[in-house]
């Protein structure tokens, strides 16, 4: 049995005791169910995911999992167990409640767990370093449970958290990864690109999602993937949404409020220009930069006639000005 498999199977014995912790755990199921359940969510769901309870202890899992025969290394490869300066172990996570994060082959390679407490100054969400097994950068939280349907449907969802996932899942939508733990990458878009050429940004409706809408959507561009987004209201996420109009009308609201990437550009940016005219040149010049990335040039000249025909501006002058961009990134 190779080290890397070790990381494996300590990571898969760990969801396995959270979640243990979180069904039959007096603490587990007072304080970790009782969360999830107050939230709007589903048992199947709680148990699709493997989601699962850490007790508010110092050591209760390497306690747990040395005692039916794991080896300590493992639990500090994996970021599970942490020593201290005095050569102590302690869990990472504690009093939490737990996602594991699968790969795509479905292994559990390592955790976000998400706080139960107010306290501002405690962290909303801790997650596994990188490990051996875990490389965040190409990971997707969700995506063995989205795999099938990402193929099926032709179009894979976005979302910011590992609560979005959830959520938009419980809607009946199963074809919905996120990119937590970090933002999204490179890789993380070829991922996607190995089972769809669609994505739909459905990132939180409060000023760092939409920033990060904009940024991703250029990536995906750029990996020559086609890109729509959806824009929540009132600074809700795909989870608080779906929780407070249920998911008939969470659907509904994502088929009706899908734009395409020059349409939300547009109605984004025009919202913040106001009626400024330098700003709304500026506008222009900007979205001409998202369809500059896009490798296809036949598909680069459809969004240049959309742009022209929404922005009312000469589809030449537009022309020229993405040959000017593409001979300056050259
Ligand atoms: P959000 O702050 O939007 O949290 O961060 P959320 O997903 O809506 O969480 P809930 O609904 O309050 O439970 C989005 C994602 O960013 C990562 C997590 O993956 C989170 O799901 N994140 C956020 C962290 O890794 N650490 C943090 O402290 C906060
Ligand atoms: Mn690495
Ligand atoms: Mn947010
Ligand atoms: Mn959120
Ligand atoms: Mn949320």
């Amino acid at each position: 049995q190779n080290a890397r498999e070790s990381l494996y199977i300590v990571s898969e014995y760990a969801a396995g005791y959270f979640a243990n912790e979180l069904w039959t755990g007096n603490d587990g199921r007072a304080i970790g169910l009782s969360y999830f359940k107050e939230r709007g969510f589903r048992e199947d769901i709680l148990k699709k995911f493997q989601l699962g309870y850490s007790p508010d202890v110092w050591d209760a899992l390497i306690q747990n999992a040395v005692g039916a025969g794991h080896k300590e290394e493992y639990l500090e490869k994996t970021g599970l167990a942490i020593r201290n300066d005095k050569g102590k172990l302690y869990d990472r996570f504690r009093g939490r409640v737990m996602f594991p994060i699968h790969n795509f082959t479905g292994r559990v390679i390592g955790f976000g767990g998400r706080t139960l407490k107010t306290d501002k100054n405690v962290p909303k969400y801790v997650n596994s370093p990188e490990s051996d097994i875990y490389h965040k950068s190409n990971v997707l939280y969700g995506l063995y449970h989205a795999k099938k349907a990402i193929r099926d449907q032709d179009n894979c969802y976005l979302v910011e958290g590992y609560a979005d996932v959830l959520a938009v899942h419980q809607a009946g939508i199963e074809n919905v990864v996120a990119s937590s733990g970090t933002s999204l990458t490179t890789e993380q878009i070829r991922l996607i690109g190995r089972f769809t050429e669609n994505v739909t940004i459905l990132y939180d409706g409060d000023a760092a999602g939409i920033k990060a809408s904009l940024r991703g959507l250029d990536m995906i561009l750029e990996e020559g993937l086609n890109v729509k987004v959806v824009l929540f209201p009132d600074g809700h996420d795909p989870d608080s949404y779906m929780h407070h109009v249920g998911s008939g009308e969470f659907k509904q609201y994502i088929e009706g409020n899908r734009r395409d990437f020059i349409l939300y550009k547009a109605t984004i940016l025009l919202k913040e220009a106001g009626t400024d005219p330098i700003k709304r040149a500026g506008i222009i010049r900007d979205i001409i930069e998202s369809i500059a990335k896009i490798p296809d040039d036949i598909k680069a000249a459809v969004f240049i006639r959309e742009c022209s025909s929404l922005l009312q501006v000469e589809e030449r002058i537009l022309l020229s000005e993405l040959n000017k961009m593409r001979a300056a990134k050259l």
